[in-house]
């Protein structure tokens, strides 16, 4: 599985980066408007100059015109860059002229398997289904990656399946289990990933029992 951190804080990014296990970053609009008064598209090159992985950046417009427009200005940015399209039904159109063209694509905002099923006919990359979105409303997010990745497999799509909207380990789990190729992540959950009591008690014990050997075997030696 593949780990992308969903942020557009480049500090965030450094430090995610820093673990040496991130493949990718993912940003939209909202994400970028919690940076305060940033260029996005210097953003965007600065997230591609500090991680050698596919960056996710998204167009606003909402006409099959105006997402041509700004995918080609986004994809002349680096070659890392991949165009993050709504899915709507000029985004489907989208996501097929961009494929014809070579831009890499990853379709958001999906809330079904159907919808999931008409990104990858139009040739998107990535599709990024939004697990924490739909458990907010009472209904199951990891349902739709388990039928997502059902339908890709029955029909061998090359989409690759991105978890989005993932708000705990327990998300990141799951859709390993699920079988998403990748799963986006604020960097708070990345760090969680690690978290275990049991590993801190352990490690605790483990240096305190070191520092009592230590002592044991200076005080054989008549050093103590
Ligand atoms: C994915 O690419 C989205 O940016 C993100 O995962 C949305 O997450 P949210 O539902 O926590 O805003």
């Amino acid at each position: 599985m593949q780990f992308f951190v969903d942020t557009a804080d480049l500090e965030e990014i450094r430090e995610a980066n820093d673990m040496g296990v991130l493949d990718g970053v993912t940003t939209n609009p909202s994400l970028v408007k919690e940076e305060g008064n940033v260029d996005f598209h210097e953003r965007v090159l600065e997230i591609c100059q500090t991680v050698d992985g596919d960056i996710s950046a998204e167009v606003t417009a909402t006409d099959f015109d105006g997402m041509m427009e700004e995918a080609h200005t986004l994809a002349q940015i680096h070659d890392n860059v991949v165009v993050k399209i709504p899915l709507i039904k000029d985004g489907i159109k989208a996501l097929r002229a961009l494929d014809e063209e070579g831009i890499p694509t990853n379709c958001t905002l999906c809330f079904s398997p159907t919808q999931a099923l008409v990104a990858a006919k139009a040739g998107a990359d990535y599709i990024s289904p939004f697990i924490g979105r739909i458990d907010d409303i009472s209904s199951d997010g990891m349902g739709l990656i388990e039928e997502i990745a059902a339908i890709y497999d029955n029909y061998a799509f090359e989409t690759d399946i991105l978890a989005a909207s993932i708000r705990h380990p327990t998300h990141v789990k799951r859709a390993a289990l699920a079988g998403a190729d990748v799963a986006t992540m604020p960097f708070e959950t990345m760090t969680k990933l690690l978290e275990h009591p049991l590993t801190d008690r352990g490690l605790e014990r483990f240096l305190a029992d070191w520092e009592d050997y230590k002592d044991a075997r200076k005080a054989e030696a008549g050093l103590a």
